[in-house]
């Protein structure tokens, strides 16, 4: 059920620019039309301007004319469960329902499932500010 978003994921983690920390991560999406949108992190000499996989997977959907995340899987290598940056749990959350599904992955496969709500409870997003949710 999860192989299309995870082997998107997967392919674009092989291109993640990561010279520095070398920490390659993907992030694939999937869209209310079904469509998926992926991306990478790309990182950058000076480090802050680096960006986030999850960001370039939002990044391809909205130039793909969508804007509702159905559900997203962001993969990375290590022991640990990569999950979202507090950054990106907001920028998913102008995007995504409070019980839109954050898979976690592994190189060997999904490891974890969250909700956004989970990730990022009480948060702030376009309702605040009188538009559609
Ligand atoms: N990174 C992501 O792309 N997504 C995450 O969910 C966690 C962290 C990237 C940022 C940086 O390029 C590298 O991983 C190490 O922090």
């Amino acid at each position: 059920m999860l192989d299309d978003l995870f082997n998107a994921a997967r392919a674009a983690q092989a291109k993640a620019y990561a010279p520095y920390s070398r920490f390659n991560v993907g992030a694939a999406i999937r869209t209310a039309s079904g469509k998926i949108y992926a991306g990478c992190n790309v990182e950058n000499a000076a480090y802050p301007q680096g960006a986030c996989a999850e960001t370039g997977a939002i990044s391809a959907m909205i130039v793909g004319g969508e804007h509702e995340i159905a559900e997203i899987l962001v993969i990375g290598d290590g022991a640990g469960l990569v999950t979202p940056c507090g950054g990106c749990r907001q920028r998913i959350r102008e995007f995504a329902a409070p019980g839109t599904a954050i898979h976690i992955a592994g190189p060997s496969g999904v490891r974890a499932h969250f909700t956004l709500e989970e990730l990022l409870p009480v948060s702030f997003g376009p309702d605040h500010l009188g538009m559609k949710s």
